[in-house]
């Protein structure tokens, strides 16, 4: 399996295989690959030629010395993932320095509003690192397509709407979410939950899907309310933010409107480890 550690080393082949008319398709990642992960290599693998898979946990996205020296690392599981789905990707696992070079440091962005909303709200700078280095992998791999999932929804439209801004020449593709089968969104921090509370938090699941059904009836605020209820009956899920939000401009819904797509959007913390999951509601 192919496994790039160089940028020059990658950029050099991806060139020539750009020349010979080639497509490639980037699938950026932190590692710790699990289904999820899996499905969007899949899809890239059937739409493009050539399919990069970057792993990187990215230190300027991490608002938590704690998470980031927590996130898991596991690069030759990962590698052998990656040839089980398909032996012809190309993996770029590049260093820390070889991507920051000397300051590492996040660009500011203007994502039009999107980064005040929720995770920006609670993780400071957050979009601004996730931003840089997304940015920075497009310019190295230089893909005509990229896959992000919407399990990080908010992630998705920052991304698709720094490539407009910036003119980067590049097709973002959304991929539904993978769930666990009692409904827990895959995640790499699934692995840090205790085995019960990884049984019991399909929970989390459990509430969205029950919005969706009271959101056909009730207001955004009475939606809301339930889910804060559900989770007070539920200790051991601390509930950080819920939000209803328009599917474009994630702006808080106050009312309902006609013609407009919303989301509920949650960030849970299960024994000291953060969990975010959304769900369509129209
Ligand atoms: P990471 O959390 O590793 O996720 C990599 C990609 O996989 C993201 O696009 C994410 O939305 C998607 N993904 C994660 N869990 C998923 C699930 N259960 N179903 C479908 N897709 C899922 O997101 C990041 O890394 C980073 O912020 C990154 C974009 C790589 C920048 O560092």
């Amino acid at each position: 399996m192919a496994v790039y550690h160089q940028r020059d080393v990658l950029q050099n082949l991806l060139s020539q295989q750009k020349e010979r008319g080639r497509t490639i398709g980037l699938v950026p990642t932190m590692g710790a690959l699990h289904e999820g992960h899996l499905s969007l290599v899949a899809q890239s693998a059937r739409e493009n030629d050539i399919t990069v898979v970057s792993i990187f946990v990215n230190p300027t996205q991490f608002d938590n010395k704690d998470d980031l020296q927590k996130y898991p690392r596991s690069l030759e599981e990962d590698t052998r993932k990656l040839y089980a789905e398909n032996p012809n990707v190309l993996i770029f696992a590049p260093e820390v320095e070889d991507v920051y070079s000397d300051t590492v440091r996040s660009d500011h962005f203007d994502f039009d509003g999107l980064e005040f909303q929720m995770e920006g709200k609670f993780r400071k700078g957050h979009f601004d690192g996730v931003g840089t280095i997304v940015k920075r992998l497009f310019e190295i791999v230089k893909p005509d397509n990229a896959y992000f999932g919407e399990k990080d929804y908010q992630q998705l439209l920052i991304v698709k709407t720094m490539v407009e801004k910036h003119h980067i020449p590049v097709q973002i593709h959304g991929c539904p979410i993978k769930r666990e089968e009692n409904g827990l969104a895959m995640s790499s921090r699934n692995k840090r939950l205790p085995e019960q509370l990884r049984r019991e938090a399909g929970f989390i699941f459990e509430v969205l899907q029950q919005a969706r059904e009271n959101f056909k009836i009730q207001t955004p605020e009475a939606v809301k309310e339930v889910i804060v209820q559900r989770f007070e009956e539920h200790p051991e899920f601390k509930l950080e933010y819920v939000e209803i939000a328009d599917t474009n401009t994630l702006e808080p819904a106050l009312h309902k409107e006609k013609d407009k797509k919303y989301r509920a959007f949650i960030a849970v913390y299960a024994d000291e480890v953060r969990l975010i999951d959304n769900i369509a509601l129209n």
